[in-house]
């Protein structure tokens, strides 16, 4: 029997969001190699697997990435299924698509299964749709580890004119918030951060462009997403609808 890889996408946290696909090929998986951001309630969903962490998380050391793609090929070759969870979606912001090209490479057999990504799921989670009419008809998602990255696309990005989501920027809040301003964006822009969406530690701070870049952070290391956009105004109303988000302190949405 020849093995196979699944690139799955394991969704925001809650194992409740994984699709019946996702759910299906981890309790037939032999092996899973799992991202730090895989809750332990999905990994349960893999009861006859080796689980073996290879997450990244900033600060910590972690399997490289070539490590990675070898630990995959050799276990398929030995005709072993695979599962490769990673967080969300596996091709937003998860280096899946290199995973895929050195499968593909390397001649074994594989297949993406879609996962909901946090970029749609950290906001609604807060009550924010990233689309709505009459505020937004555009989303933009730029990841905020590295500032060659999302610069030259919130700087050509017209005041206003999309929501902006922001995967992995919490550190880089106050340099996003800057440039958005310089770019002509309303300093009182609504914004958010959602950290840990859909997990037991969801918790979202709202305010505005001009103070997003002092907005508190958690005590958690909940991983956080930021939103900016007139949308954010609708958490006020729709957020208190969301059981898991806190109220009563800064991080409530309100
Ligand atoms: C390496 S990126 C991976 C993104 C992932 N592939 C996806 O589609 O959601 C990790 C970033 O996703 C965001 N993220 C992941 N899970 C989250 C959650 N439960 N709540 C809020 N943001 C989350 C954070 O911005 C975090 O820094």
């Amino acid at each position: 029997m020849s093995g196979f890889v699944w690139l799955v996408g394991a969704g925001p946290g809650d194992p409740d969001l994984l699709t019946r696909r996702a759910a299906r090929v981890l309790s037939e998986a032999d092996l899973v190699l799992y991202d730090a951001l895989v809750s332990p309630a999905t990994l349960d969903l893999a009861p006859r697997a080796q689980r073996f962490p290879v997450g990244k998380r900033a600060g910590r050391p972690s399997v490289d990435q070539e490590t990675i793609h070898r630990l995959m090929i050799t276990t398929a070759r030995r005709g072993r299924r695979v599962v490769r969870l990673k967080g969300g979606d596996p091709f937003v912001c998860g280096r899946g698509g290199e995973e895929a090209l050195a499968l593909a490479a390397a001649g074994v057999p594989f297949e993406v299964v879609p996962g909901i990504s946090s970029a749609v799921a950290a906001p609604a989670a807060a009550g924010i749709p990233v689309t709505h009419r009459g505020l937004a008809s555009a989303f933009v998602v730029v990841a905020g580890h590295a500032e060659s990255g999302y610069r030259p696309v919130l700087e050509g990005l017209a005041a206003g004119s999309a929501t902006v989501v922001v995967l992995m920027g919490l550190g880089a809040r106050a340099t996003i918030a800057a440039l958005l301003l310089r770019g002509g964006w309303p300093a009182a822009t609504p914004a958010a951060i959602v950290h840990g969406a859909f997990t037991e530690e969801q918790q979202a701070w709202t305010g505005t462009l001009d103070a997003l870049g002092e907005a508190p952070l958690p005590e958690t290391d909940a991983a956080g997403t930021l939103v900016i956009g007139a949308v954010v105004s609708l958490a006020a109303t729709l957020g208190a609808a969301v059981p898991a988000v806190q109220e009563g302190d800064a991080y409530a949405v309100r």
